[in-house]
């Protein structure tokens, strides 16, 4: 009997494969290469029979979304329902959210909904729950500057504990509310929801933004005059344990602000220098980006070098750091791969490339003869 069932749902799932995204990381990227005129990619995490996904994707024919769900008995009625309504602007992932920065690059991601994810109550299970800190981190890592979750759920205890989430991971909070169709149905029903709403349970949605110019802790800023301290004690913590300012464009030799700042913002130089902020203003890392796909730099330097301060490391700054790099190096200079460098021995480095999915290219000497290795990142 059991073997029956699953040949039949083997046979619906392969009608539907077309939208079936059977190996995610290969798109990485490339998305938007899926649907013409694509505006924005937009995931459902968790997206069940699919009602929400559908109904959304009908009114928005320019956005791309993909839904993911690990039960594939769900999915298949989801993606059922998608070539009903003749839709091409939804594709579907069969798999566990976890898995999330391995199958979309850094910034690709303006929207996530979560629709009535499982609560977990239990606390020993609190990091199954789609809220959990580490997931927020992971949804950071592919959300665009300013994007958004929208988040919803019948259970108040776990709104409740989400809402304190959000903003320690570094999202804003806004359109929070406890009683979402109070006043009569709000925007597209999930099937749950419109359970939920015909036993008259009220309904919890939040919006919660990623930082517009940053990602969950640090803003990302080209050097200014109101700089001047911070760059300046940046400098020196490096000159107290004599390390150079990785990524600074020679800021530990520079005679002064004003001339350091006004080489790294040269437009002639083929390379971006920017500053990572915290939210008290103090200088926690530099990152400099070549703007060029390709150059002499390929065959000894990287693409990318950055540095944090000395006292600031093992914080997770270099991570998020980078991340913004990456997505400035997609959304801005257009790049489709991104190549870094890191000293050979350096395993701190080595692990902040290897979390954006790097492939090592090589081992080389860098300009100064040391061994260096080289990765490249697809963005
Ligand atoms: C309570 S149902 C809600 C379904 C749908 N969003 C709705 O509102 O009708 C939660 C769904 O999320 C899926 N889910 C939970 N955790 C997931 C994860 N880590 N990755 C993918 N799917 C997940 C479950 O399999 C289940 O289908």
């Amino acid at each position: 009997m059991r073997m029956r069932k699953k040949a039949h749902l083997d046979r619906r799932m392969e009608r539907q494969s077309a939208r079936l995204v059977e190996r995610p990381e290969a798109n990485r990227g490339r998305w938007r290469e899926l649907l013409d005129g694509c505006r924005e990619v937009r995931l459902e995490l968790g997206c069940g029979k699919g009602r929400f996904t559908v109904e959304t994707a009908k009114a928005e024919p320019e956005v791309l979304f993909v839904a993911v769900e690990r039960v594939a008995d769900a999915m298949v009625m989801a993606m059922e329902r998608a070539e009903a309504a003749g839709l091409s602007n939804v594709f579907f992932i069969d798999g566990d959210a976890r898995a999330l920065d391995g199958w979309f690059a850094p910034g690709e991601v303006s929207r996530v909904y979560l629709n009535f994810s499982d609560p977990w109550p239990s606390n020993r299970q609190a990091k199954r729950r789609l809220t959990h800190p580490d997931f927020l981190r992971l949804y950071a890592a592919v959300l665009a500057p300013g994007g958004e979750i929208h988040f919803k759920t019948d259970n108040r205890g776990l709104f409740d504990w989400s809402l304190f989430q959000f903003p320690k991971a570094g999202y804003a909070l806004k359109q929070v509310t406890r009683d979402l169709h109070a006043h009569g149905v709000s925007g597209v029903m999930t099937d749950y929801e419109e359970k939920f709403y015909r036993e008259g349970k009220p309904i919890c949605r939040c919006v919660a933004v990623k930082g517009e110019t940053l990602s969950a802790r640090l803003t990302l800023t080209r050097p200014q005059p109101e700089h001047e301290a911070a760059v300046w004690i940046y400098r020196q913590c490096f000159q107290d344990v004599q390390e150079p300012c990785v990524g600074a464009a020679g800021l530990e030799d520079a005679a002064d602000y004003a001339a350091w700042r006004a080489a790294v913002t040269d437009e002639a130089v083929k390379a971006n220098t920017f500053i990572a902020l915290d939210s008290g203003g103090e200088m926690v890392g530099a990152i400099r980006v070549r703007r060029e796909a390709e150059g002499p730099w390929e065959a000894s330097g990287g693409q990318v070098a950055f540095s944090v301060r000395p006292d600031r490391r093992r914080r997770g700054y270099a991570t998020e750091m980078l991340g913004l790099a990456l997505a400035y190096c997609r959304e801005e200079l257009g790049l489709t791969r991104v190549l870094i460098t890191c000293a050979d021995d350096n395993a701190a480095a080595a692990r902040t490339i290897l979390h954006y999915k790097a492939a090592l290219e090589d081992r080389e000497a860098d300009a100064a003869g040391r061994p260096a290795r080289r990765y490249w990142v697809t963005v």
